[in-house]
């Protein structure tokens, strides 16, 4: 597939997978996916399996992500996990504001923003989650739902940092219930998403930016939705939790 940003596909692993059996699955797709130039591959484990995640993909084609970090640094902030630490296990991307995080943490988008902030301080790529509700799709406000989130969830970031973010557009609808987006609905609200940074932060930071697709992505439908020309990959929550499914999707999508 021949498309202007390289593609991004990254597996949310969510609450799942013990150190051996994450272990077991990055090995495998280490075999599987180990001829894969054309598209940057993440993972992001639960923290408690990152550091033996981390050993098993050096060398290879596999680059780490979390699922969360602490908006504060260092010091007394019992249960938060600051980008420092991270950067031990040489993780490089960190997904924020994922909706189950947005429902079941009650996240706002200016807590989003003051983890991006802290994630660029840190050298690691963001993975911004931002999507409306089946509520709010019937409703008819998915566009003001998105522009929303996509400006308080930035907010204070420099261009050169929005440049460097991944967003991803996960309608709540389609996550886990096996009901996509079509490609045509995906594909509408990823323009609509170009067009808000094209107004946040000019063309040239707009057209830079790697927008993936979420809910319910799998092999059987991978290649058409990341065929769309705005379209830059995919988040990845049961699909990837199985090397057959996670490596297909890649495979599909080349
Ligand atoms: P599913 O692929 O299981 O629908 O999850 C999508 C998701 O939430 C990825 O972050």
């Amino acid at each position: 597939m021949d498309k202007e940003r390289k593609l991004i596909i990254a597996g949310n692993w969510k609450s799942n997978k013990t150190v051996a059996e994450g272990l077991s699955l990055v090995n495998d797709l280490k075999r599987e996916l180990a001829a894969v130039k054309e598209v940057d591959i993440v993972v992001a484990p639960p923290f408690t399996a990152l550091e033996s995640v981390s050993k098993a993909i050096i060398d290879s084609n596999i680059r780490l992500g979390a699922q969360n970090l602490s908006a504060d640094g260092y010091g007394a902030f019992t249960g938060e996990i600051p980008a420092g630490m991270l950067k031990e296990f040489s993780v490089g991307y960190v997904i924020l504001g994922h909706s189950e995080r947005r429902q079941f943490q009650k996240e706002s988008d200016a807590l989003v923003a003051k983890k991006a902030a802290a994630a660029h301080a840190a050298n690691l790529v963001p993975i911004v989650c931002v999507g409306e509700t089946l509520a709010e799709r019937e409703a008819g406000i998915t566009e003001q739902i998105v522009e929303g989130q996509l400006g308080g969830s930035l907010a204070g970031l420099s261009a050169e940092q929005v440049e460097r973010t991944v967003l991803a557009y996960e309608p709540v609808w389609a996550i886990g219930t096996g009901k996509t987006a079509t490609s045509a609905q995906a594909q509408e609200v990823h323009a609509f998403i170009r067009k808000v940074l094209t107004t946040l932060h000019g063309e040239v930071v707009a057209k830079r930016v790697r927008i993936q697709y979420g809910g319910s992505v799998k092999a059987n439908n991978a290649r058409e939705l990341l065929g769309q020309p705005d379209i830059d990959g995919a988040l990845v929550g049961g699909a990837s939790l199985e090397v057959r499914s996670f490596a297909d999707i890649i495979k599909n999508s080349i």
